[in-house]
């Protein structure tokens, strides 16, 4: 049988840093991964440029049943270090919204380097290569029994990614590992989703389709009720854009959110004011402050659009200016795992040491990336959350 110092299982983002790390620190690493292609989420991630990380990335940024785990990992290997990583392969990258990095030309620059990293370390990787099953040996360390043959290391890295989009090598691999050796799996769940409701009750908004417009959204209890100001997207089945994609990570089924669709303006100071001065109607009133078909739509369901603003009465308006302040909406699902681009929940890190990733229960057994229960914000903070904890975990991995 052949034998390793460590196998990395997953050659996506986490699980080909960490090799190429482990290996250049003079590790004999094998990297397998059941994928035709390689790393096909950086490749499609960023719209294809790959937003590979931010220039601010805090454990705010995350959500976790055990929200202090990521701290140290992100603290260790920070965006700056990626970063210079970057500068060292000479890939050129810019700054959009909020403080989001992206390359200049492509996500295959990023796949590019992790590979000649891998290279530097000597890495073997076996693509595509099936696992058929995991066992510990008698002697310490795993076996595996791959399409490939059986093979063998003291140190086993679970690298395997979360559930979303199963038709580019999504599996539930890693978690099923962890089960198997008797860690616990926070109920994984589809996050960055776009949200979805009831035919019946989306019909009016369905001609709104394609319509986007800034707008703060927010779920949860008032107290800890979490906000993001983004854009909305209208689209057939419901909401998305990056508004709605951020708060999908904190909803929950037959919870409420709550939406302003105009945030930062004063809607009823603004139609108060419109009542002493304008001949318009309502409805072409209201296009001046929102985008001219969510003005219908919204009009569509009373008779007040049609009416001459000056002819409303202040309570009218009033009641009007709050139902587009504060647009409760009660989502009845997601668009799912096809949809999604992170899973939230997984494997959970109360089990794991957060200096390297290591499992409590079985020495020599890893987990990084996204199928631990970290899951980030859009922005960046997915990526420098597989970077920070594959580095933190090979920096960690010894010889075996
Ligand atoms: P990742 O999914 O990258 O890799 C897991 C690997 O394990 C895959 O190669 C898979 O084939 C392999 N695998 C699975 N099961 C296996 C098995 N049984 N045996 C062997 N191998 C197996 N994030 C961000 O920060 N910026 C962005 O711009 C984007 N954009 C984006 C767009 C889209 C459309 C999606 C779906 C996702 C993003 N993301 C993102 C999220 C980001 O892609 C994701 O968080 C990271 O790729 C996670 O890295 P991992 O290495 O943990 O998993």
């Amino acid at each position: 049988m052949q034998r390793f110092d460590a196998i990395v299982l997953g050659a996506g983002a986490a699980g080909l840093f960490c090799a190429g790390v482990a290996g250049q620190r003079g590790l004999r690493v094998l990297l397998i991964d059941h994928a035709e292609k390689l790393a096909e989420k950086i490749r499609i991630s960023g719209g294809g440029r790959c937003n590979f990380t931010n220039r601010e990335v805090g454990p705010a940024n995350f959500l976790s049943d055990n929200p202090d785990f990521c701290r140290s990992a992100l603290a260790r290997y920070t965006p700056h270090d990626f970063i210079a990583l970057m500068r060292r392969h000479r890939i050129a990258w810019h700054e959009k919204h909020k403080g989001q990095l992206f390359c200049d030309e492509s996500a295959e620059d990023v796949i590019a380097m992790l590979v000649r990293e891998c290279e530097a370390g000597g890495v073997q990787r076996w693509q595509p290569c099936r696992v058929a099953a995991v066992r510990q040996a008698t002697g310490g360390g795993f076996e595996l029994d791959t399409d490939r043959g059986a093979v063998g290391a003291a140190r086993l890295v679970v690298a395997t990614g979360g559930l979303s989009i199963p038709k580019i090598g999504a599996s539930d691999f890693g978690h099923r590992l962890a089960r198997q050796f008797g860690h616990r799996v926070v109920e994984p769940r589809p996050a960055l989703v776009p949200l979805t409701f009831e035919p019946a009750a989306w019909a009016g908004f369905v001609p709104l389709a394609g319509v986007a417009l800034p707008a703060r959204v927010a779920a949860g209890a008032a107290r800890s009720a979490v906000r993001f100001d983004e854009d909305l997207l209208f689209t057939h089945r419901g909401l998305s854009g990056p508004a709605m994609l951020q708060i999908s990570s904190y909803w929950r089924p037959g919870e409420p959110v709550e939406i302003d669709l105009m945030p930062g303006g004063d809607l009823r100071a603004c139609l108060r004011e419109a009542k002493q001065v304008s001949k318009r109607r309502l409805v072409n009133e209201l296009a001046q402050h929102l985008p001219a078909r969510l003005a219908e739509a919204w009009c569509a369901a009373n008779e007040l659009g049609t009416r001459p603003v000056a002819e409303l009465k202040d309570r009218e308006l009033d009641a009007l200016a709050a139902g587009l302040h504060r647009w409760t909406v009660r989502p009845s699902g997601s668009e799912g795992w096809r949809k999604a681009e992170v899973t939230a929940g997984g494997v959970d890190t109360r089990e794991l040491g957060s200096q390297d990733f290591q499992s409590r229960r079985v020495p020599g057994l890893h987990f990084i990336g996204e199928v631990l229960d970290v899951c980030g914000w859009l922005g960046g903070y997915n990526f420098q959350w597989a970077w920070a904890s594959a580095h933190a975990c090979a920096t960690g991995l010894s010889p075996g």
